[in-house]
């Protein structure tokens, strides 16, 4: 006989169990647990009632189906996606409430409509009426023409609207969490209403060759079933993300079947709308002072494209038995790392100061590359010597302290000297075996072979700087001699 075992399911990671429990085991999320309705499922044999498949050759499907990839101009929502919409595809955006998932999503729609897509765009609300999205693209004075606005919560209804000969190309589903399936007992939001209302929306998706958007909140206390529980399902993962105070948001795409992962696309977010950043590293840099201690520029590539932003450290001396070590946008174990090869590598002495990093404008950053840059504005902070102000540093660090090459080197350099910088500090071995200096797009090139070599290229900097008549004092350097 079968067992109603698991019916305690987590709502945050989609873990089922057979008890309640404060915390989930499986991810750790506390709280999150919540009872279930079970669908008795009568076990039985699979022999006979199915259906036949159609197998189809390999190389009989064509990928490129002609009006598969639907442009919609937003340059940088397409780029996200790997070149445009997929039409049959199924893509979730993920984001904190309020972070603007319903104002770009709205935004998508309307651009897939003005270009012309090859049907209706349907934008399907389940947390606000009609009357309030039409007033808010109004304040916003988006230009919404073509979509097709409905409030609707039951997914019965929703496939007797869409599934017809005439789907629209785009439909927006806002938000997955407020959708429900007649058929199960349990409450919208949890685990099995939102994978089986997802379920239902994607088979439409496919059947109906829809670019099909879901949007799902992430909520840290994983009280409502997060977007978790659907990746798998999806064809695309993005995330929007942002910190609250600050104007900008970046989307991300965190799985993608048909484009590249790791792609970023950059919005300003304005009294009109979302508008499209094309110069990320222009804007990462804005508000950077030059010639301060602690900060240094990091040459980074995020999915396919450059981008140029200010790592700074701050280095004080701690009261605490453990000094504090306080990361944003960074990962803090490869802060650890990076700080224990300068202390038994270099000499460095961390242990007994707190040590904050922090990636100017709000950007996470996740290269091995930023060793580096995070290493020099250590360095720069420890010693209080300023990384040049028109240098760029990119690099992997090992634990015995070596730099290491990373990808894509030109494409950094070309984007720094784009921006105006002159010098670079980079890993050994691009092309010319030998180490030393040379000259790239204009820009100076350092090789850095050992991280004892970039301490004695910023106490350099600081003498020379010294070199120089200034007004004022100069600063005692505590950059240690050896290496
Ligand atoms: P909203 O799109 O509703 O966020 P989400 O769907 O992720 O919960 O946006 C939240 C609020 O911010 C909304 O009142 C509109 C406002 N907003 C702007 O004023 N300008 C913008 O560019 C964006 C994106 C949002
Ligand atoms: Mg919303």
């Amino acid at each position: 006989m079968a067992k109603a075992s698991a019916n305690y399911v987590c709502q945050s990671c989609g873990a089922a169990s057979t008890r309640w429990g404060g915390r989930c085991d499986a991810c750790g999320a506390w709280n999150s647990i919540v009872e279930e309705a079970l669908r008795e499922v009568a076990p039985r044999g699979l022999a006979g009632g199915g259906r036949r498949i159609e197998f189809e050759s390999l190389t009989a499907v064509s990928l490129e189906a002609p009006n598969l990839r639907l442009v919609t101009g937003i340059a940088e929502f397409d780029r996200v996606l790997g070149g445009g919409l997929v039409r049959g595809s199924a893509v979730l955006v993920g984001g904190d409430p309020g972070i603007g998932k319903s104002t770009l999503l709205l935004q998508v729609a309307a651009a897939a409509a003005r270009i012309g897509a090859p049907g209706r765009c349907a934008y399907i609300s389940g947390e606000e009426a009609v009357a309030q999205l039409r007033l808010r693209a109004q304040r916003l004075g988006l230009a919404v023409e073509g979509v097709d606005l409905a409030s609707a919560t039951s997914v019965r209804d929703i496939l007797a609207s869409l599934d017809l000969a005439g789907a629209p190309a785009v439909a927006v589903i806002d938000s997955i969490q407020t959708m429900f399936v007649d058929s199960l007992d349990s409450a919208p939001g949890t685990v099995a209403q939102v994978r089986a209302s997802a379920g239902e929306l994607i088979r439409l998706a496919k059947r109906r060759g829809i670019a099909l958007f879901l949007v799902g909140h992430v909520t840290k206390e994983g009280l409502i079933a997060g977007p978790r529980v659907l990746e798998h399902m999806v064809d695309t993962v993005l995330y929007f993300e942002g910190e609250r105070g600050h104007q900008f948001r970046i989307l991300r795409a965190v799985k993608n079947r048909f484009g590249p992962t790791d792609e970023i696309g950059v919005f300003e977010m304005t009294d009109s709308g979302l508008k499209e950043v094309t110069n990320p590293s222009a804007l990462f840099l804005a508000e950077r002072r030059d010639n301060v201690s602690g900060s240094a520029v990091f040459a980074g590539i995020e999915g396919t494209r450059p981008v140029l932003v200010e790592i700074q450290a701050l280095t004080a001396p701690s009261t605490l038995a453990a000094p504090r070590r306080a990361v944003v946008g960074w990962d803090s174990g490869r802060l650890a790392m990076v700080l224990a090869v300068l202390e038994s590598r270099c000499g460095l002495a961390f242990g007994g100061r707190d040590v904050y990093l922090n990636v100017a404008g709000g950007l996470r950053i996740a290269e091995p590359a930023a060793d580096l840059a995070v290493a020099a504005a250590l360095i720069s902070s420890l010693a209080d010597v300023p990384v040049p102000g028109n240098a760029v540093v990119f690099g992997e660090v090992g634990l015995g302290g070596e730099v290491r090459a990373v990808a894509q080197p030109a494409s950094r350099l070309k984007e720094a000297a784009k921006l105006g910088f002159a010098r670079a500090l980079v890993p050994v071995g691009r092309g010319r075996g030998a180490r030393g200096h040379g000259s790239t797009d204009g820009i100076e090139v350092n090789e850095i072979a050992h991280l004892n070599d970039l301490v004695a290229a910023l106490a350099a900097g600081e003498a020379a700087g010294r070199a120089r008549p200034a007004s004022k004092q100069p600063k005692p350097t505590r950059v240690p001699s050896h290496g």
